[in-house]
């Protein structure tokens, strides 16, 4: 069963490569809806309607190197085995969002993964972009923008090891009060 955070990895470097400068994820659990809703939306590139049109299909991709893009697919299917859907909206030349829904109690529901990590290699690979998360469980929520942390070091790059170190155990002692 693949992790919820390794899906937030793999939609994440499609922003990337797609050259976003802001990237915003959104974690929303929510028990009374039995929802669990990953939003990845971001200022790239974006896709025209016939791509979008296509993403949802395993033989499509605009990778050269292979032929088959499965980040989205692999994401959509998961998603659809947990009574949930994946939405995909983009505007070319604006950006793209990617919503994911899961059934938060469904038996197949794959756990979140280690979000604290995957923020951090965001951060380390990807100075430069801007990413601001948010996660919400029922009524309690933890936000974080690389914005807020840039202005906050003093001039300190935010992927010096020490900072990225910092950054994992605050990220992991914020989640694990959620
Ligand atoms: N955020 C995005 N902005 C612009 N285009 C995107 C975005 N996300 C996906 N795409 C387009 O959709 C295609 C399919 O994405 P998908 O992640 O499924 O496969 P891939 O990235 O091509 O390959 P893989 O993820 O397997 O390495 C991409 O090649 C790209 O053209
Ligand atoms: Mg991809």
């Amino acid at each position: 069963m693949r992790e919820i955070a390794l899906h937030i990895l793999d939609i994440v470097q499609n922003s990337l490569v797609a050259q976003a400068q802001n990237i915003w994820i959104t974690i929303l659990e929510d028990t009374p809806k039995d929802q669990l809703v990953v939003t990845i939306r971001d200022d790239g590139k974006g896709m025209d309607k016939e791509t979008v049109r296509k993403v949802a299909d395993p033989f499509y991709t605009t990778r050269t190197t292979r032929r088959v893009g499965l980040g989205l697919p692999l994401l959509q299917a998961n998603t659809l085995a947990c009574g949930g859907d994946l939405k995909i909206d983009s505007v070319l030349g604006k950006g793209t969002t990617i919503e994911a829904t899961f059934g938060l109690k469904h038996i197949d529901r794959p756990p979140l993964g280690d979000m604290a990590a995957t923020l951090v290699s965001f951060l380390s690979g990807s100075p430069d972009v801007d990413f601001f998360y948010c996660h919400q469980r029922d009524q309690n929520s933890f936000r974080l923008s690389t914005v807020e942390i840039k202005n906050n070091l003093a001039g300190l790059a935010v992927n010096h090891p020490e900072v990225l170190a910092w950054l994992q155990d605050f990220i992991r002692e914020k989640e694990a009060k959620l």
